[in-house]
Order: C-alpha cells, then structure tokens, then sequence
C-alpha cells in the first residue's frame, strides 16, 4: 500500500516532556491552520485511532511496573501503526495536514532514553513498523523537568503511569529529546517552553510559514 501520495498535506508533530505545553500549542496550531484555510486533522499518540485508543489505557493508567520497557515499546508501536493506517497516512493522501501530539520520537525519548532500553533496540522497532516514513516537522518542547512536572501535578487524571516515574527519568527524558533534535537537526526544532503561550505560539507559526508557506 503506497504510504503517502505525492501530493499530500504536511505531518507535523510536537513532542517534549509531560507539561511541555504540547496541547495547549497543537490546538493554537490547528486554530491558525484551519484560518488558512487548510485542511487539518488534530490527533495525538498514544491513540488517535481505533485499537490504538484500546492500547492508550493498558499503558497509561496502572502501576509504573505495569510493564517493562520491551512490552512498552511494542505496545506504543502497535497503537502507531493503527494510528498511521487508519488516520495519518489517509489524511496526508488527501491533502490534509495532520498535528500530532507526540510520535515515534516520543518512543525513543521515554522508551529507549528514559527506560534506557537504548537506542538501537527502539530503532529496530521503529524500522519494522514504520519503514522510512518521518514527520516533515517535529517542534521539541524543552522545559526542566521539574517545571514540567509542576505543571501536571494538579491534572486530575488517571492516565499518570509515566508522571508518577521518578525525577531523574524525567532528566534522562529530557537529555534524549535533545539529542534526538541534535542528530535529526533538518526536520527537529527545539522551542524554549519557559516562555509565554503567545511567544511560542509565534514562533511555531513562523516556522510553519517559512518552511511551508511562503
Ligand atoms: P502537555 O500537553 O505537553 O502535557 P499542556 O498543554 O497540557 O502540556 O500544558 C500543561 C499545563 O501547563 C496546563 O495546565 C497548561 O495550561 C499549562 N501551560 C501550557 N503552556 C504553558 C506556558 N507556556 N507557560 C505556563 N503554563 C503553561
Ligand atoms: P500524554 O497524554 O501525551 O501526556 P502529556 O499530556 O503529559 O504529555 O500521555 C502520554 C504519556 O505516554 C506521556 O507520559 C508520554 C508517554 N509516551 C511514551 O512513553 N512513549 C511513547 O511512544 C508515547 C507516544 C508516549
């Protein structure tokens, strides 16, 4: 099955930290899009499809040992192959542009960075599943772990197996996002998520004309 027509909308995603502030700026984005009058589909990971959205409560609600980094990793990967067959790859065919909070590099960031199940083992995964096809832009939220944590204390959720992790997986998490921006540096950028809505929402969208549509 061909992935992606040759004239397809735009697959952006942002990834970062829990509390980064990734959701407030996917709806901003999508609100600005819509008001270019482009055709947008907001989705995240884990879930945005059927199945996946099943797969989305196994690993985000229980114990932190629920499972171990090797089931983990498979579990976010087969959420994202129902995500990207049954909602991103036929969006992008027609043309839509899709906004999705969090992706692949969420799974090397948390799984093969924070977990430490390494790098090399998350790719192959990733290989397997997802072959060679890559988001045109990844926004990267930068922000202390801590800070970002502060943030999702008072969320009143239960979906909190990876904010009840410790600290210095959170550092670990952080470390690997920005290295993951370091060694993709063409599609990653790696926004400041200290600053004010409005400031990063700015620079988002500058990104975006640039890139894209000027
Ligand atoms: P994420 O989707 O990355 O977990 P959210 O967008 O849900 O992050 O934001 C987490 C919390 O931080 C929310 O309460 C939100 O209102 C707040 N928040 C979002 N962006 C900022 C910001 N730039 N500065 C301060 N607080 C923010
Ligand atoms: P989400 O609702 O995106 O969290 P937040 O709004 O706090 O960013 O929940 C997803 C959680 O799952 C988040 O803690 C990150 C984690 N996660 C992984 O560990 N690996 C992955 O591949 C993905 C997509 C998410």
């Amino acid at each position: 099955m061909p992935k992606v027509q040759p004239h397809s909308g735009k697959f952006i995603t942002l990834e970062g930290g829990d509390g980064s502030g990734k959701s407030t700026q996917a709806k901003l984005l999508s609100d600005f899009l819509t008001s270019q009058a482009i055709a947008v589909v907001a989705t995240r990971e884990p879930g945005g499809a059927p199945g996946a959205d099943d797969i989305r409560e196994l690993l985000l609600t229980g114990d932190p040992d629920r499972w171990d980094a090797i089931g983990e990793t498979l579990l976010f990967y087969a959420a994202r192959r129902n995500h990207l067959r049954l909602t991103v790859w036929p969006a992008l065919a027609a043309g839509t542009w899709v906004i999705s909070d969090r992706f692949a590099d969420s799974t090397m960031a948390y799984q093969g960075y924070g977990n430490q199940l390494g790098i090399e083992a998350v790719q192959k995964v990733h290989d397997f599943t997802v072959a060679d096809f890559a988001p045109e832009l990844t926004f990267i939220f930068d922000l202390p772990a801590e800070e970002g944590l502060r943030r999702t204390e008072g969320r009143l959720h239960n979906e909190d197996r990876f904010e009840k992790m410790e600290l210095a997986f959170h550092q670990r998490l952080r470390e690997g996002f920005l290295d993951i921006a370091r060694k993709n540096a063409d599609r990653c950028v790696v926004i400041d998520a200290t600053r004010s809505v409005e400031d990063i929402q700015r620079d988002l969208r500058a990104e975006i004309q640039n890139r894209f549509l000027s």
